[in-house]
Order: C-alpha cells, then structure tokens, then sequence
C-alpha cells in the first residue's frame, strides 16, 4: 500500500499532474469524465464520474443507492497544491561568465532553507496555440531530470550561517538553470528546455508555446527510513498523503445508501479564494446538479446538505522530539498513532465536539486508533479547507489529518501505519450508510 502512495508522490510534483494521476486512476477504476459545459443528464444510484476544474481541483461522485435528499452524501476533501516556487514570466537573469539564472515567486508558504542545495526540476502545464484565440491548449510537463539547484553562500562568506539566517525573497531563492555556450543561446535557454520536453509529446513550436503555470520541484524520489521503515520522507505530504488516502477510500468502496465524493481542492496554500479552491461555488453547483437531477427541485440539494458529512482532510503536526515546549502540553499527535481530529476554539477548525465525536466513532468501528491536537495557546498554528469551505456550503464535518514533522519543508516527515490507518478509515467513512 505504501508503496503506491509513494509512486503517486513522486509521479505528482505540482497540482496539475496531482490531479492528472488521480483522474488517471479514476478512469481506471470506472469513473467517467464529465464536462462541466454539458448538461448533467439523469443521474442513477452506483453511477460513477468526475469533473476537474482549471486542470488542478477533482470532484469525484459515486452515486448512492437513495436520493441525496433523503441519504445525504459523504465527502472527503484534501487539497492538491504545496508551498513551492513559480516561474515569474521573463524569468531568464543572465550573469557574468554565461550563468543563467531563473527569477522566481514564492508560492504558499515553504520553509526556504530546505529548498537549497537538492537537485529540483520544473513542473507544471504549458499553453500552447489552440484552435482559436479563445481557446488555447494545454500541455502538462514534467522534466524528469535534475535541472536546476538553489545554491547556498559558502560558510566562509557568512559565519554567522547557522545562527539563523533572513532570507529575501528576491535574491536568495533564484534557482541556476545553467550556462549558456553561444549567445545565441541567451534568452532562449528555459524556451528551449519547455519546447524540447514538450516534443516528447507530440511536434510543438517555440512560437506555438503562448504562457505557462511552472514551479520548482525536488527531484529526489519519496522514500520510507527508520530502523523498520517506519517513516516516509517526502515533499507534498501536506496534502497528497490525504488526496491519495481518499482517492484509494474511493476505489475501495462500492455504492452505499448514501453517495460518496471526493473533493480535491486547489490553492489552500493560498487561501483557497479561486475558482478551483474552496472558497468557490464550484463543488455546490455540482451538488446541487445533482440533487436537481434527481428530484428535480432546488429542496432536495438543501435537504441533502443538512444530512451531509464532511472530512476535510489535511495533514497535523506530529510531537517533535527537539521541540517539545512547541506542542500544547496535554495534545500532541504522535507519528503513527493514527488520524489526527483538529480543534481550535477561533474556529480556525471546523471540528467541533459533535463531529469529533463522529470521526472517533468512525476509528473506532474501523479498528483505527484516532488523535485530538490543539495549538499550544502561545502559537498561532494554521488553518484549512473545513471552515472555508463551510461559509459557501454549511455542512456538518471534522477537520482531520494525518501528523507529520517539518510541514512545508521540500521533504516532509510521515507514518507508514498512519497512511493505512487512514485508509482504512476513509474507507469505512463511504462505506457507512
Ligand atoms: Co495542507
């Protein structure tokens, strides 16, 4: 099990190839694809289909045995994208001696350092010349090589390098592409990179190539360490681990009284305010498309909503053996001692005690031991998909995940055991009537 976790973090760098292998498997396992533009049509119980909206958010619906107004639905969601670096456009910086280097923003929020000195690559999609103005293609890519490194300053420039150092934004995080050997090269190097990666493809000229969406991404492949394994090491475990925990829930259920989505949402680390994100209406309407498919009245989406739950999905942070007095004293998630139930009295969490009290049970019933973690008062902490989510649809649901160590960081800290836990969980969750 975990190994295929493991595959699909290293397959999916960036949210447009995320949601590329997860409607990749969806199809594999019976989900058709519909096209949003197009009429829902009649909608049936055990009836399987996905949409995407702008190549980086997924819904997936497995219709119930009873109508949503009367069973409601069970949702899962998690987001697609993680803190990384985006290709300003005009990116090329050309140095002295031929070095070019790429000017870059940050995206979310990374913890800089730990993208230094590893060799990256550049993920993402690319638009390239359509049929017409209005509708330009996409292209999506990923350069399977090392190809670039964010080089730190030599400790002998800067002693004081590891009594903390303040990083710019600007000038500390620019990646070197390389060198160019002719200056017919200058300006053309990443041109030349995105054109040759894309002939892989299918023909494709440089002029034909009209913007891109490229990020920075680690090359080195998701592994598992420890004396047996126990842990995996990882960019993006925040939030593929519980992406792909839902999309495996997914195909391992069949069809239940109550239908079953899959939400995977886009720009979390953001905060979530797109169309692909959890703050739009995007996953209501589908909803409520739904709903009007099958009893023909807005009454029944409403209905359906009131009788919903929600487990929005997100990874926790794990106790940290250096950094005890960090943790609140009395709830710190352990690595593998299973999901994590999220709470936060600002409501930062959509968890509150009648839907903890759900998710436990459902741990409970699946043979799964479950979590509670609470910000030491002192520390700000984060916040999620459940309660963004919650303003544009009011749905009852837990804010839950997984504990790792070091989230943002380019290699995050997991659980081998809390990734099958997980599962198993999620699992149970579609498959309760
Ligand atoms: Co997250």
């Amino acid at each position: 099990m975990i190994n295929r976790l493991l595959s699909f973090l290293d397959s999916s760098p960036v949210n447009f190839l995320a949601v590329k292998n997860i409607s990749d498997m969806l199809v594999a396992g019976g989900f058709r694809q519909l096209d949003p533009c197009q009429p829902l049509g009649a909608v049936k119980a055990g009836d399987r289909f996905f949409v995407t909206k702008n190549d980086s958010s997924v819904f997936a619906f497995r219709i119930g045995r009873k109508p949503m107004a009367e069973a409601g639905f069970h949702m899962i969601c998690a987001h697609s994208d993680s803190p990384t670096f985006r290709i300003k456009p005009n990116a090329e910086m050309l140095c002295e001696g031929g070095i070019v280097k790429l000017n870059t923003e940050v995206y979310g929020g990374p913890i800089m350092s730990t993208w230094f000195d590893r060799p990256l690559t550049l993920a993402g999609r690319v638009i390239v010349r359509g049929k017409d103005v209005m509708h330009p293609s996409t292209m999506l890519l990923h350069i399977k090589r090392p190809l670039l490194q964010i080089s730190n300053l030599a400790i002998h420039f800067n002693r004081q390098v590891n009594d903390g150092v303040k990083l710019s934004r600007q000038k500390d995080v620019l990646p070197i592409l390389g060198q160019i050997t002719s200056q017919l090269e200058a300006g053309n190097l990443l041109m030349g990179l995105i054109v040759e990666e894309l002939n892989k493809q299918r023909p494709v000229k440089a002029e034909d190539i009209l913007d891109f969406d490229l990020y920075l991404a680690d090359t080195a492949p998701a592994c598992t360490f420890g004396a047996h394994n126990e842990f995996i090491s990882s960019g993006r475990l925040d939030d593929l681990s519980m992406c792909f925990a839902g999309l495996e829930a997914m195909l391992a259920a069949d069809t239940a009284d109550t239908t079953q989505v899959l939400a995977i949402f886009d720009n979390e680390e953001t905060g979530s305010q797109t169309k692909q994100g959890a703050g739009s209406p995007f996953l209501s309407y589908m909803l409520k498309r739904i709903a009007l498919a099958q009893s023909n009245t807005e009454e029944a989406y409403y209905q359906a909503v009131e009788r919903a739950f929600m487990i929005s999905a997100d990874n926790a942070h794990a106790w940290h053996p250096n950094y005890a007095e960090k943790y609140d004293p009395t709830n710190h998630p352990m690595l593998g001692g299973g999901p994590v139930i999220k709470f936060n009295a600002a409501q930062k969490y959509a968890s509150d005690a009648v839907s903890a009290s759900v998710f436990a049970g459902l741990c409970a019933k699946a043979g799964v031991p479950c979590q509670r973690f609470v910000n030491h008062s002192d520390v700000a902490g984060g916040s999620t998909l459940g309660n963004i989510l919650a303003s544009s649809i009011p749905l009852r649901g837990v804010d839950m995940g997984n504990a790792i160590l070091a989230m943002h960081s380019c290699r995050e800290t997991g659980s081998v055991r809390d990734h099958e836990y997980c599962v198993k969980v999620f699992t149970s969750f579609y498959k309760e009537c």
